[in-house]
């Protein structure tokens, strides 16, 4: 009683904004993925129509599902961890609603621009330099408003999800300000700051620690508070999360130029990228070991405890692709799998099977918490995780087998040192194993539409009661 009473108002309006709007942008970002990879099954679904072309659609979808359903997630899962975490509400539940409409705003801009064919042509980094001010001055305000938050907090401690949440925002400041650096020429086009291989560099040390910071510090944030969270133990041990915290963050930054292997730029810097990318498998494995330990003694809860299981086999593909990850950063197997449909295999193995659901899981626990109510169906949960994994494996299978296939097929020589592949027949053969992965595609679209109709359901059966007066 004495608890409830000084326990304080949370904002949790601008938690519950971001959460719904994840979910909306999940199956919005999903079906863009399923159309561009019907679109290189049957090139005819192009339409002649440059809007809905293959290289304006497949820049929207990456922008849609990291940036509109990964920034959503993030927001609203840091929004929560960080008030309950430090039993203090938002510093200023204003700036919190400004950095919703302000992310919104940008991700209509994206929605506008991309199919037009504005575009910087720096890969996840597409937008014009109006945008990128934008996205600038919401990021900021983000972190201003998490650091203040913190700095008022009622508990000693910092609880480790924070920690990693606070480096992602730090990290993508540097990032996206120092990447983005442009002379604008128009109102919808500019020129990058750097040339050569210089810009290169520049691109890939953004490219992979957008991977590192937003799409893995961030959501092992998530991982650090859902999981313990969700299967009701602490974490298995708090003194591995703080080693994690650091070897990741200390490790991360210097990979980039994996992504560069046999290029013009030094070799020095490959080797670098390589070392450090293989040092990376220790924290990596580290921190999923240490998730799914938090289950030990109580693994029989995922027999019934379907949101865990998304969860937990997160960890599963997380580990899966920071093994992955380092094997290909190595020259000889990059020399196979760069330019090949393995490289698409590795992203959608960390993208879908990690950070797709590690999102799904958190915002199913996260969705009923804040409405006080229950899920609407937990069958449809179950339905939801089999589609989602039957889904993801079709599509990494699919791209596992043509990537290895192409880089065959290009490398093969005849007794006169001839090309025994055109590289016309190289396309072909990858017809069906395209149709694979968009089928793969569908059943997981399907399955988020089953998770958006189960949310919708959850909040109408909720009380209506304003948010921000409960804790
Ligand atoms: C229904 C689910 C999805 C489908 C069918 C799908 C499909 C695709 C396709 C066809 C491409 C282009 C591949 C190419 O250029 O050869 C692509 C690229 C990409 N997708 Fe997805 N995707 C899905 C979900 C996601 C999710 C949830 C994420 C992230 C959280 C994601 C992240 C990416 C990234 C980062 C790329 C660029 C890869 C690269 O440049 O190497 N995708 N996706
Ligand atoms: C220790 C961890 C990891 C390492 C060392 C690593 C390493 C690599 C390497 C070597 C490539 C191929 C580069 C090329 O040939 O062009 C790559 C591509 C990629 N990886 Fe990872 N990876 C790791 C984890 C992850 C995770 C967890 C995700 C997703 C959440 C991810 C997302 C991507 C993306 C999006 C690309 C494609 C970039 C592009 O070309 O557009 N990686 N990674």
């Amino acid at each position: 009683m004495e608890q409830a009473q000084t326990e304080p108002k949370y904002h949790f309006g601008v938690v519950q904004g971001f959460s719904i709007m994840a979910v909306v942008y999940l199956v919005v970002g999903a079906l863009v993925g399923v159309y561009i990879a019907a679109e290189l099954a049957w090139p005819w679904l192009n339409f002649d129509i440059p809007y809905i072309s293959f290289g304006r659609l497949r820049p929207l979808h990456t922008n849609a599902v990291i940036f509109a359903f990964g920034g959503c997630t993030l927001f609203a899962t840091s929004y929560y961890v960080v008030q309950r975490t430090c039993s203090v509400q938002l510093w200023s539940n204003k700036l919190a609603w400004f950095t919703f409409w302000g992310w919104n705003a940008i991700i209509v801009g994206a929605v506008i621009t991309l199919p037009l064919g504005f575009t910087s042509g720096k890969e996840y980094a597409e937008l014009e330099w109006p945008l990128d001010i934008l996205i600038a001055v919401v990021w900021l305000s983000y972190m201003f408003n998490y650091i203040m938050t913190i700095g008022n907090r009622k508990v000693s401690h910092i609880y480790v999800a924070n920690w990693f949440f606070l480096a992602m925002q730090v990290m993508i400041t540097f990032l996206h300000v120092g990447n983005s650096m442009a002379i604008p020429v128009s109102f919808t086009q500019s020129y990058s700051m750097y040339a050569g291989p210089q810009d290169a560099m520049v691109q890939w040390w953004y490219g992979h620690n957008a991977v590192g910071f937003f799409l893995t510090a961030g959501f092992l944030g998530i991982m650090y508070y859902f999981i313990p969270k969700q299967a009701g133990r602490p974490i298995f041990s708090y003194r591995l999360s703080v080693l994690h915290f650091w070897t990741l963050i200390f490790g991360y930054v210097w990979l980039g130029a994996h992504h560069l292997q046999y290029t013009a730029l030094p070799d020095w810097s490959g080797t670098l990228a390589s070392a450090f990318s293989l040092a990376m498998i220790i924290p990596s494995w580290g921190g999923a070991v240490n998730g799914l330990m938090t289950l030990s003694g109580a693994w029989h809860r995922l027999r019934t405890d379907y949101v865990l299981r998304f969860l937990i086999v997160s960890l599963a593909f997380y580990a899966m692709s920071t093994f992955e990850g380092p094997m290909m950063s190595i020259r000889t197997v990059n020399a196979l799998s760069h330019y090949t449909d393995w490289t698409i295999g590795h992203v959608h193995s960390g993208a879908l099977g990690w950070v797709a659901m590690v999102s799904i899981g958190a915002l199913y626990y996260l969705i009923p918490t804040l409405f006080h109510t229950k899920l609407y169906s937990e069958k449809l949960v179950n339905v939801h995780f089999w589609m989602a994994t039957v889904g993801i494996t079709f599509y990494i299978c699919a791209m596992w087998v043509s990537g290895i296939m192409q880089a065959m097929m290009w490398r093969a020589y005849d007794e006169y040192g001839a090309l025994v592949y055109t590289f016309a027949e190289s396309v072909a053969a990858m017809h069906p194993y395209y149709a694979l992965r968009a089928l793969g595609g569908a059943i997981f679209l399907a399955g988020c539409v089953l998770m958006l109709y189960n949310v919708i359901m959850t909040i109408k059966q909720a009380q209506p009661e304003p948010a921000e007066a409960r804790a």
